[in-house]
């Protein structure tokens, strides 16, 4: 690697003036489809922003906030569910899923809101979530009231128990929300949710529930929306005859990613449902796509979901798996291009989502969470492929404690309060003033308490703030609008000092991050956007750089 000299050298206005495109626009090649490079905005609708004063975020709080996406400069947005639900896990326990709950207003507000995305220049997808329904939604009650062996009963998965007296679940499967996966009914049969209890899994393998679905999908398609992301893709096959798992197996390989001893996820007839999913969308113009949400270790098995008549993209988790350092990321992008490179897929990047730890807060928290997390997010804005962002990673929102009275994941009470499940990462969105609910809501609350010192980070404070996290966004996504390289699959590795990783995209635009404890030199070229401050031809730790040579 070589080094570069001050003149070559200047750090643009983080507030952004757009770069210009330049040079290798040649690279741009065939024609790509919308999704294949944009950067999806994700809206967990309780927590963006709250339209009616009651303390929920909703689909008008989201209607009068396209002004700040589009500014921001993301292409779509994905919205989590919105669908009618009793709320037992944030929505997706669905009970109508063509209807929308009164807490996130009415289908008018929905069509309201997509109106004014569209105008705006933004698509729209929505949550799909198809391995299971509500507990409270007509089949599943229909199947209470139907009795044993009926055909509402083969909509789910109902099963004699095991015993003499029927009363031990047909097998050994835990629910992923803990504790065992089956409930049993006042008639002395049991029903599978491999979430929580008021989650009914549904039976793929009976045609009513594909064709059910298919409906489901053309509802939003016929309303405009530009795709879906599928909940819980990996889950949606069963195996014939539920076996018991070997549990200690299950545990010895335990990763984030669910393993192969694992027959909960990822059965080989799964790939039918996805077919399934791409013929549907293909009924339409516009390019509508799907992207799965499908935790599945092994490299190329997760891949199949991607293959050219499945899904158009499935979440990529390396990223968020990774922890931070140059290697752990060089070797979660290298394998995951990899992946989708072998089946001719797109790539797509993701650093935070409602489920997980925000990444501020993996990172370590404070200040270095924070500089890392910018750091991250330049990497991430810089690699081919799609971009998804969860609301609040533009702020640099970390994870906040909650108080146990405040906490409402499932997870916290099935697991006997081991687990303080995913409310940290979901605390409404601080919008302006001095006090929670910060122009989240207009009422005095917002659904989970918001913490005091989220002032500062408030959009309105950080619009003010030049050098804020959120302007660092804006400038990034500007940037990666005008430049041609970045819309381009060309990546090509540089070599760089240990504890950094380089990357080139087109012939021109070069990415630095530097993870170790040293400064290390940056190669030639023109600064277009940092992290954090630049020592002269040095790159500091924890930061990274986009380049021009
Ligand atoms: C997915 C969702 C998660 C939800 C689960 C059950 O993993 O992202 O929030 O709890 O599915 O629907």
């Amino acid at each position: 690697m070589s080094g570069g000299s001050d003149s070559l050298r200047r750090v643009s206005n983080p507030t952004g003036t757009h770069v210009p495109p330049t040079a290798d626009a040649q690279d741009s090649g065939a024609v790509r489809a919308w999704w294949q490079d944009a950067v999806f905005y994700q809206i967990y609708p309780r927590s963006f922003a709250d339209g009616n004063g009651d303390g929920t975020g909703d689909l008008a709080g989201v209607r009068d906030r396209v002004g700040y996406l589009r500014d921001l400069g993301v292409d779509a947005i994905w919205l989590s569910p919105f669908y009618r639900s009793p709320m037992a896990d944030g929505g997706y326990d669905v009970s109508d899923p063509c209807d929308v709950d009164p807490i996130f207003g009415t289908l008018t507000d929905f069509d309201e809101m997509l109106a004014a995305c569209h105008a705006a220049g933004l698509r729209v997808t929505v949550d799909l979530v198809p391995n299971h329904l509500s507990d409270q939604h007509p089949w599943f009650q229909a199947a209470l009231r139907a009795g044993p062996g009926s055909r509402e009963r083969e909509r789910f998965i109902f099963r004699d128990g095991r015993g003499p007296d029927g009363d031990e679940p047909p097998n050994n499967w835990p629910s992923q929300f803990g504790g065992s996966a089956w409930k049993r009914v006042p008639d002395g049969q049991w029903y599978l949710h491999i979430f929580a209890p008021e989650q009914p899994d549904l039976n793929w393998d009976n045609p009513e529930v594909p064709a059910e679905f298919d409906r489901v999908m053309r509802f939003w398609l016929d309303r405009g929306v530009d795709g879906f992301r599928v909940d819980v893709a990996h889950g949606m096959a069963k195996p014939a005859g539920l076996p018991d798992m070997d549990m200690e197996l299950v545990r010895s390989q335990a990763t984030v990613m669910p393993t192969s001893a694992d027959l909960r996820w990822d059965r080989d007839h799964v790939h039918d449902y996805m077919r399934g999913f791409r013929r549907t969308l293909e009924d339409y113009d516009g390019d509508r796509m799907a992207v799965g949400e499908v935790w599945v270790a092994d490299d190329a098995r997760w891949a199949a979901y991607v293959r050219s008549d499945e899904l158009n993209l499935a979440f990529n988790f390396k990223l968020i798996e990774s922890e931070w350092g140059a290697d752990e990321f060089r070797a979660a992008i290298d394998t995951s291009m990899a992946a989708m490179r072998a089946v001719g897929a797109t790539s797509s990047w993701v650093l935070s989502n409602h489920d997980v730890v925000r990444h501020v807060s993996r990172y370590g928290g404070g200040e270095i969470g924070a500089r890392r997390a910018r750091a991250a997010a330049l990497v991430q804005l810089s690699l081919p492929g799609a971009v998804y962002l969860y609301n609040g990673d533009e702020l640099g929102l970390a994870n906040v404690e909650l108080p146990d009275e405040a906490l409402q994941d499932p997870i916290w009470e099935r697991s006997g309060h081991a687990d303080r499940g995913r409310d940290g990462g979901r605390v409404p969105l601080p919008w302006s003033g001095e006090r929670p609910p910060f122009g989240f809501s207009n009422g005095s609350r917002s659904w989970l308490p918001m913490p005091p010192e989220w002032s500062k980070l408030s959009v309105q404070a950080q619009l003010a703030d030049p050098g804020s996290t959120l302007n660092f966004y804006r400038h990034l996504l500007g940037i990666r609008r005008q430049t041609p390289q970045l819309h381009t699959d060309s990546f090509e590795w540089i070599d760089s000092p240990a504890g950094s990783l380089s990357f080139r995209r087109g012939n021109s635009f070069v990415v630095v991050l530097n993870t170790g404890p040293a400064p290390v030199s940056l190669p030639m070229g023109d600064v277009v956007a940092s992290s954090g401050p630049v020592d002269g031809d040095l790159l500091p730790t924890d930061t990274a750089v986009w380049l021009r040579d």
